[in-house]
């Protein structure tokens, strides 16, 4: 699921309250649990609050850390640790706040205190709150010289965007911690992105188109308080994702012609069927949706129904096609392999504190398998688009090199690589952004020769 995007914590809910559910969720991510679910179990009026704080501690977090770590030598049991690391990052970084930092203390020393699990360690929460306010210039400086706390990702994290990206590590370092605007993926069978934005500008909603479909809010809202969302005039999803459909049709729309059959394409990963759905905006073609995940196909399904479109969706491991394949090559495959995720901390922030460093190879291994294995089921003269949503270069460039290098009937075709997150708001402009505002994915066509 993509996250809705940051709110400003309700005015209606007392601040102590938001505290102690973005503690709660910083807890579940220390404990190994994503945010997203995390997220689902906070009481519904509270979550737009405290989904606002959690990002932002989650964002601060190696800051908050050290910062604790100067404060406290020994850190407070769990509980009382995540409120007091969640009011540091807070109380370091967040100049939009609606409070002042006074304010900030008293409701964390509130939260403590309401709560049986950090109620022994509100004077400590409060001594040391107090002490960071009297001292936060002498205390952050004294953090500078830790890269966890200036960059605000696990050391392992740093030093392998430096190595896989050594003139833009810093930069993809910074863009991973700014606010990722809402983009919206127009369904060209029901409206046209000029259409979509006209109908924005008029309630007052800033917009402006990216792409060819997508198009960027100013400022985040509701999804399902924006014109035609019930009748699927648009899904939510990042301008990177949004080159998929594209990418594979451009190549195989020049063979599909008139009197020629309906192009059949593989969505190997398909699930919640974000780039499912856009093949299908796109192009009368039959699309098998597959995914590994029952519970994620049915989100497919949903999806598609909303936006007035159908896929046959396939419960299934693509690794394993013995079981689901009907043994009929495809003309188009596209894999969109399960990865680290490192290209969308912008928009999940819990994903660098929750991967290990194993993780990389592990996924690697796996995205190689389901290359190797899907690439028989492709017709000749047929392409696969392989893409992760990831800027570690062992799951992107390196994996379609070895690929292409083992598979003499593959061509790796003229694609657009690594493209690096990017905010157009701050930052710097990479050479190889295409829309100036977009997550870190990588893309690769692969072409199969025909004779
Ligand atoms: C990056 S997500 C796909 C996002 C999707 N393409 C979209 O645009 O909405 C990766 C998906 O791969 C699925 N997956 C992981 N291993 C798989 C396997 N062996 N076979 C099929 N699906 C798998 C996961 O369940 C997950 O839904």
């Amino acid at each position: 699921m993509q996250p809705q995007p940051n709110s400003s914590p309700s005015a209606q809910v007392p601040l102590w309250r938001q505290l102690q559910g973005a503690a709660s969720i910083l807890l579940a991510v220390r404990d190994g649990q994503s945010m997203t679910p995390a997220l689902d179990d906070v009481d519904a009026q509270l979550r737009p609050g405290v989904q606002a704080l959690a990002f932002h501690a989650l964002r601060w977090l190696g800051r908050a850390e050290a910062l604790r770590q100067q404060l406290a030598k020994r850190p407070p049991p769990p509980e009382a640790d995540a409120l007091l690391c969640v009011a540091l990052a807070l109380a370091c970084g967040d100049e939009a706040a609606p409070y002042t930092a006074h304010t900030l203390v008293d409701q964390a020393v509130e939260a403590a205190k309401r709560s049986d699990a950090t109620l022994h360690q509100a004077s400590f929460i409060n001594g040391c709150l107090r002490r960071f306010l009297r001292e936060q210039g002498a205390l952050m400086a004294l953090t500078e010289k830790s890269p966890l706390a200036v960059w605000n990702h696990p050391q392992w994290w740093i030093d392998r965007v430096r190595k896989d990206h050594p003139t833009q590590w810093q930069d993809i370092l910074r863009a991973n911690n700014s606010r990722a605007p809402l983009i919206l993926r127009i369904n060209e069978r029901k409206t046209t992105p000029a259409q979509y934005v006209q109908a924005l500008l008029a309630m007052d909603i800033g917009a402006f188109p990216i792409g060819d479909h997508g198009v960027v809010l100013t400022e985040a809202r509701p999804v399902m308080s924006l014109p035609g969302f019930t009748e699927g005039h648009f899904s939510v999803q990042d301008a990177a994702a949004q080159l998929a459909a594209p990418l594979l049709l451009d190549g195989l729309m020049a063979v599909a012609g008139e009197g020629q059959p309906r192009l059949r394409i593989l969505d190997a990963c398909a699930a919640p069927g974000g780039k499912t759905a856009h093949l299908l905006e796109l192009a009368d073609c039959d699309v098998t949706a597959l995914d590994i995940d029952a519970k994620r196909c049915e989100r497919i399904a949903q999806n598609l129904t909303r936006l007035g479109l159908q896929a046959h969706i396939v419960v299934g491991d693509a690794s394993r096609p013995g079981n689901w394949w009907d043994g009929r090559p495809y003309d188009g495959i596209l894999l969109d392999a399960p990865c680290t995720a490192s290209g969308i901390v912008r928009r999940h922030p819990d994903v660098r504190w929750l991967r290990r460093p194993t993780d990389i190879a592990q996924l690697a291994a796996i995205q190689t398998r389901l290359l190797a294995t899907l690439w028989p089921l492709l017709k000749p003269g047929g392409r696969l688009v392989y893409c992760t949503c990831s800027v570690f270069r062992a799951e992107g460039e390196q994996q379609a090199q070895a690929f292409a290098a083992s598979h003499p009937d593959a061509v790796l075709m003229p694609s657009p690589g690594h493209l690096l997150p990017q905010g157009s708001v701050k930052g710097a402009v990479f050479p190889d952004n295409l829309m100036r505002e977009h997550d870190g994915f990588y893309y690769a066509v692969l072409q199969k020769r025909s004779a």
